[in-house]
């Protein structure tokens, strides 16, 4: 018997035959089990001389049990080990890395701009109430400048009525509600008119500037648009030309020029040679401050508001701003924004 075990164990394959080698002999029924049961019935002198024989056998099987295991657990450990190395020298082919779009990489830029000049960035919801988007911002219900905006209505009856937001300016209104001046905000996002063309398409998106503050001028509106701009586009020779213009929040209001070369036929920003119109802005009006809660005698500030795209297009001379929202890879390698 104990030839026939050793070798059923050195011979098991894996860890089952192992364990069904351990019941064979060690179970409840096990033939070592049995020949334990027979010592009771035993002749005293008889159990002196079988009585340690039987146990050695049960030690011994016991103990090849436990080796053979710990064998095959080790076998298997070493299987693993080699089926799972992983050789990080081999080279990979062709997944492309993805890339930031230049929109996203235009705003990401902006906020990184103006947070060294200490403004924070506010959001506020892209399906806007009409007070937030118009009548807060001085353009009352029957104010001609609602026409300005092509506006999507939300269908249905709202009360208020609800529209898709025309500009990032109901963000004015929204931190004027919930922060106490000093505000120096930002507030980059989406915007919708009902508009399509090569430099319009129903989605854009804008950034929108607020500081309030007590004392604040048009010249400290000058400055830190023209700070941005030259840090935007990277240089020095940045002239702007303000523009007297109408905003109903606004008050004076300027339309803000930037003036262009032009370097091969095309127009390379930088100069005098031209000029190009990118943004609007003005010194909040005291009516808008007021609709906040705010008090005007107190609280001054300005606000400007640029279209992102157009930044974007303007600093890498794309010149289909349709293009930014078809999701063509060759258009974005063809700038330069993807592998
Ligand atoms: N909201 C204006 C627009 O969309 C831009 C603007 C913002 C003008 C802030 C003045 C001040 O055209």
């Amino acid at each position: 018997l104990r030839g026939d075990l050793l070798a059923s164990i050195q011979a098991a394959a894996g860890l089952d035959a192992v364990e069904a080698l351990r019941v064979h002999a060690l179970g409840k029924q096990g033939a070592i089990t049995g020949l334990l049961k027979t010592l009771g019935a035993m002749r005293p002198e008889e159990r002196q001389e079988q009585g340690p024989r039987i146990h050695g056998l049960r030690e011994a099987i016991t103990a090849a049990l436990a080796e053979r295991k710990a064998v095959l657990e080790r076998l298997a450990l070493d299987a693993r080990l080699a089926s799972e190395t992983l050789d990080l020298t081999l080279p990979v082919d062709g997944v492309p890395p993805g890339s930031v779009h230049p929109v996203s990489q235009v705003m990401d830029e902006l906020a990184e701009i103006f947070a060294d000049l200490g403004f924070a960035v506010a959001t506020g919801p892209e399906i806007e109430d009409d007070w937030h988007n118009f009548t807060a911002l001085n353009i009352p219900e029957t104010h001609p400048a609602r026409a300005m905006h092509d506006t999507f209505y939300l269908a249905g009856e709202h009360e208020p009525k609800m529209v898709l937001r025309t500009h990032t300016s109901p963000v004015q209104i929204r931190t004027m509600m919930t922060q106490k001046p000093p505000i120096r905000i930002i507030a980059p996002g989406r915007v919708y008119r009902s508009d399509s063309d090569a430099t319009h398409t129903p989605m854009f998106h804008q950034i929108e500037g607020l500081v309030i503050d007590k004392g604040i001028t048009l010249g400290h509106l000058k400055w830190t648009l023209e700070t941005f701009l030259k840090a935007f586009f990277e240089r020095d020779d940045i002239v702007l030309r303000l523009r007297p213009s109408y905003f109903p929040f606004t008050e004076p209001s300027a339309e803000v020029d930037v003036g262009y070369s032009v370097v091969n036929g095309k127009r390379v920003i930088g100069g005098s040679e031209g000029w190009m119109e990118v943004l609007g802005s003005g010194m909040v009006h005291p009516k808008v401050i007021a609709a906040c809660g705010l008090d005007p005698e107190e609280w001054q500030g300005f606000a400007f508001g640029t279209g992102v795209d157009r930044l974007a297009m303007l600093k890498y001379g794309m010149d289909d701003l349709r293009a930014f929202f078809d999701g063509d890879l060759r258009w974005l390698r063809h700038y330069g924004f993807s592998a």
